[in-house]
């Protein structure tokens, strides 16, 4: 008897604070913000396939002969959790790392589609992190790919960030690339 009333206040104190939804979407208004800001990074990654400890990992590909001389040929899908620091050499300062997918997606040209979040460690941006979601033509010595959102500081952020190749192994493909990216967040 006891137990039962318990159950069926239980009931009614739940059923009193559930909120009622009746449409999936807000009322529209402007968008009215005039605290955009904007932010350089400037950092250089580095993607190491080869050696006993690597950063990039193959994790699939398609079954493709003729051009197994490549260590990335088209369809070769990599996991990544590449170092990010403040200059080039890989003994520089770390100041976040880069974890995610890039995807060996063109036929012709030797282009990369790049599925990365860019994450930080130090300073005023520790814990906040860019999307960025692009092709990366790694052929072209200078290229840009989209940022198309941000965490924690870099809250929806939007913005560009331009790659230049600093050095790179043509036997391993390991990399280091130099990032300068503008961020626009609110
Ligand atoms: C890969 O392709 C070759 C040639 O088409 C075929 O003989 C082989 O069975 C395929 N291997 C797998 C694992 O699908
Ligand atoms: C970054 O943030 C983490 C988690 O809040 C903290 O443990 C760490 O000490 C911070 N590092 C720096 C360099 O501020
Ligand atoms: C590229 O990597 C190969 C294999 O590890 C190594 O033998 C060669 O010296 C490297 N080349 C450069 C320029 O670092
Ligand atoms: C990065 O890009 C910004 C904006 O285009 C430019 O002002 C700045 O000089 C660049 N920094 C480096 C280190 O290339």
């Amino acid at each position: 008897m006891k137990g039962s009333s318990i159950i069926s206040w239980i009931l009614v104190i739940t059923s009193a604070i559930s909120p009622i939804y009746t449409q999936y979407y807000s009322k529209t208004v402007p968008f009215v913000s005039n605290a955009e800001k904007v932010t350089n990074l400037h950092f250089f990654f580095h993607d190491t396939l080869s050696g006993k400890n690597p950063s990039a990992v193959l994790v699939a590909h398609g079954n493709i002969t003729g051009n197994e001389k490549s260590a990335a040929p088209f369809s070769s899908v990599y996991a990544i959790d590449d170092p990010l620091t403040e200059g080039p050499e890989p003994t520089s300062e770390v100041i976040g790392n880069v974890q995610g997918l890039w995807v060996s997606s063109s036929k012709s040209m030797p282009t990369l589609m790049a599925f990365f979040d860019f994450g930080f460690t130090k300073g005023e941006f520790n814990g906040s992190s860019i999307s960025v979601f692009s092709r990366n033509p790694i052929s072209e010595t200078e290229r840009e790919l989209a940022v198309v959102g941000g965490r924690g500081k870099f809250r929806m952020a939007k913005g560009v960030a331009k790659l230049k190749t600093y050095f790179l192994n043509v036997t391993t493909e390991d990399a280091i690339v130099e990032y300068n990216a503008t961020v626009i967040y609110y």
